[in-house]
C-alpha cells in the first residue's frame, strides 16, 4: 500500500505529481491512500510533491519527473484537457475522498480510453458535480463576504475584516480575486479553517480562527440595513428565487438576512398599499423667465463670492429651460448642488422620480446608495458638489409609475452648456464621471464604463475625470452580489482622494441653495 500525504487541502500540484509517479510505477487506485498533512500547522506550500512522496515512501524519481515520455506518464500526458480543469475544481472539495476518486477517474482514461466517451459514467459524474458545487461556493463566497472596519495601532486606514464560512477548501483559489477587487485597502478574510491578509503588497496566508475574532456589527451596517430595508420591493418577492440566489446556510454571517423574514411577514400588506395609493402627482413649478445673464469669466481665480453669484444666475436661468422637448415633462430642472469651490464636483446621468419631485440631485434610492459610500470614504458630503450630465428627469409613464428612460444624445448635448458652467464656476479640483452619460458629456466622446472604471481621463480643459460606474447600475445588478461590487466602487472612488470641508475655498456653505 502507498501512502501519498499531500501538503495541503488544495494541493493540486502535489497531487499531480504524485499521480505522474504512481501511474508510471503501475500502481493501482486500490493499492494507494491519500491524506493531507494537518492543514492548521502545515505552512501553505503549494507543489510540495516530492516532500509528500518522500513521506509517502513512493519516493521522488527526478528522472521519471523530467522524461515526459517514459511509460505510463505518457499516457497520463494524453489525459483530456477538461480533466485537468475538473481536478482543478474537485481538489477544492471538502470530500475527504476526493483525491482518491480523482487518481481512481485518472487511473480509468489511461486503462479504459473508452471512459472519455462515455458520458453516463457515475464516478465522472459524481466528479463534475463536486466541481460545480465549488464554483457554486467561490461565486458566493464573493457575492457575501462582508467586510466591516476595525483600527489598528500604527496605520492612517483601518483594516477591513470578514468572517466567512465556505463549503469547500477555496480560500486560497479565491485570494486574488478579492486582492484585484480591494487592491486599494488592506483586509482580511477569516474562515473556520484558514485566514489571508492583504496589506497592499502581498496576500499572507495564515491559520484559521472562530467567528468571535471578527469585528461586530458597526454604525456603517446600521446604514446598510436601513438601506436594504428601503429597497425592499414587496411587490417583487420571490422567496424561492431568493433562497436560491442566497442559500440559508449563508444567513447567519449576513447582517440584512435577518431582516428578511419580517419583510416578507409584511409584504402582503404592503402590496395592497401600494394597489390602493393614489399615483404621484408631479408638482410643476413654473418660474418666470430670468434675464440673461451679464457675462462672468468662467475662471477659478475669481473670489468665490462672485462666482456663488453667477452660479445662482445660472441655476435661475436653467429653471426655464426648454432648450430640449424633457423639460416640458418634468416637474422642475434639477440643478447641481454643494459649494464653490469643492475640491471634488460629482456628475451622474440625469435626476431620477424623487430628485425630480424635491428638486435636488441624488436624493432617491441611487442617492442613499452614494450617500453609503459617501459616508464609508469618510468624505463631507456638504463639501462635495452633486450635480447631473441633464438636468431634467426624462421618464416614460408605465402605469402608475415614471419609468427612468434614458436622454437622447442631442437631449443631453442641449444641456451641456449648464454642466460646463457649473464646472468653471464651482472649479472643482477634480471631476468624477458617474456612469457612461455623465462620463461621454464630461470626455467628450464614449468609453466602455466597465473597462474604464477607475482610471483617470483629462478633459481637454486639462481638467482631471475619473471614472465609475453609476449607483443606479449597482442597484440595478444581482442583489446577491451588491457587498462586493459596492465594495468594489467604493475602492473607485477612492482613488478621488478625500473631502474635507476644509478644502474648500472659503465658506463651503458658500453658493450652496439649500
Ligand atoms: N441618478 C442620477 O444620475 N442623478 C440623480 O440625481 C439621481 C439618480
Amino acid at each position: 500500500m502507498r501512502s501519498c500525504v499531500l501538503a495541503a487541502e488544495a494541493d493540486l500540484a502535489g497531487f499531480r505529481a504524485a499521480a505522474r509517479v504512481l501511474l508510471r510505477d503501475g500502481i493501482a487506485p486500490s493499492e494507494v491512500g491519500w491524506s493531507v498533512r494537518d492543514a492548521a500547522v502545515a505552512p501553505l506550500a503549494f507543489g510540495d510533491a516530492d516532500a509528500a512522496l518522500g513521506q509517502a515512501g513512493a519516493g521522488p524519481d527526478a528522472q521519471a519527473d523530467r522524461d515526459p515520455d517514459a511509460g505510463p506518464d505518457a499516457a497520463a500526458r494524453r489525459v483530456p484537457a477538461d480533466f485537468v480543469a475538473l481536478c482543478r475544481d474537485v481538489v477544492l472539495h471538502r470530500d475527504p475522498q476526493r483525491f482518491a476518486r480523482l487518481y481512481r477517474l485518472l487511473w480509468r482514461l489511461c486503462h479504459e480510453p473508452s471512459l472519455r466517451h462515455d458520458a453516463l459514467d457515475a464516478e465522472m459524474a459524481l466528479a463534475r458535480r463536486m466541481a460545480q458545487a465549488v464554483r457554486r461556493d467561490i461565486h458566493k463566497m464573493r457575492a457575501f463576504v462582508r467586510f466591516r472596519p476595525v483600527d489598528e495601532p500604527g496605520h492612517d486606514t483601518p483594516l477591513h475584516v470578514a468572517w466567512f464560512e465556505p463549503q469547500h477548501h477555496i480560500l486560497e483559489t479565491n485570494a486574488p480575486f478579492f486582492e484585484r477587487r480591494f487592491a486599494g485597502m488592506r483586509w482580511a478574510i477569516l474562515t473556520p479553517e484558514r485566514s489571508v491578509r492583504w496589506d497592499g503588497r502581498a496576500l499572507q496566508f495564515g491559520p484559521g480562527g472562530v467567528r468571535a475574532d471578527a469585528p461586530a456589527a458597526d454604525a456603517g451596517e446600521a446604514m446598510w440595513l436601513t438601506y436594504y430595508r428601503s429597497i425592499f420591493n414587496p411587490a417583487r418577492l420571490k422567496l424561492r428565487a431568493m433562497e436560491n440566489e442566497m442559500p440559508r446556510r449563508y444567513w447567519r454571517n449576513l447582517p440584512e438576512a435577518a431582516l428578511i423574514a419580517p419583510l416578507a411577514a409584511e409584504a402582503n400588506a404592503r402590496r395592497a398599499a401600494m394597489i390602493e395609493a393614489p399615483a404621484t402627482v408631479p408638482r410643476r413649478r413654473i418660474v418666470p423667465l430670468a434675464p440673461a445673464p451679464r457675462s462672468i469669466a468662467a475662471d477659478a481665480a475669481l473670489p468665490v463670492e462672485v462666482r456663488g453669484a453667477a452660479w445662482a444666475a445660472e441655476r435661475d436661468r436653467a429653471s426655464h429651460c426648454r432648450e430640449c422637448p424633457i423639460g416640458e415633462h418634468a416637474t422642475q430642472t434639477v440643478w447641481g448642488e454643494g459649494p464653490i469651490g469643492a475640491r471634488v464636483m460629482l456628475v451622474g446621468e440625469q435626476p431620477g422620480d424623487r430628485e425630480d419631485l424635491e428638486g435636488r440631485p441624488f436624493v432617491g434610492p441611487a442617492g442613499q446608495l452614494l450617500a453609503r459610500a459617501i459616508q464609508r470614504l469618510g468624505w463631507e458630503r456638504r463639501a462635495l458638489y452633486l450635480t447631473n450630465a441633464v438636468k431634467h428627469f426624462k421618464y416614460e409613464p408605465r402605469g402608475r409609475r415614471r419609468m427612468h428612460k434614458t436622454a437622447a444624445q442631442r437631449e443631453a448635448d442641449a444641456c451641456a452648456h449648464w454642466l460646463e458652467r457649473e464646472i468653471a464656476l464651482v472649479a472643482p479640483g477634480v471631476i468624477v464621471a458617474l456612469g457612461a452619460t455623465a462620463a461621454r458629456q464630461l470626455l467628450g466622446h464614449a468609453l466602455p464604463v466597465q473597462k474604464a472604471r477607475g482610471q483617470w481621463f483629462t478633459r481637454a480643459d486639462g481638467r482631471r475625470v475619473l471614472v465609475t460606474l453609476h449607483p443606479s447600475a449597482l442597484l440595478r445588478g444581482d442583489p446577491a452580489a451588491l457587498g462586493p461590487s459596492f465594495d468594489a466602487w467604493v475602492d473607485d472612488l477612492s482613488r478621488a482622494g478625500s473631502v474635507s470641508a476644509r478644502d474648500l475655498d472659503s465658506d463651503p456653505t458658500a453658493g450652496t441653495p439649500r
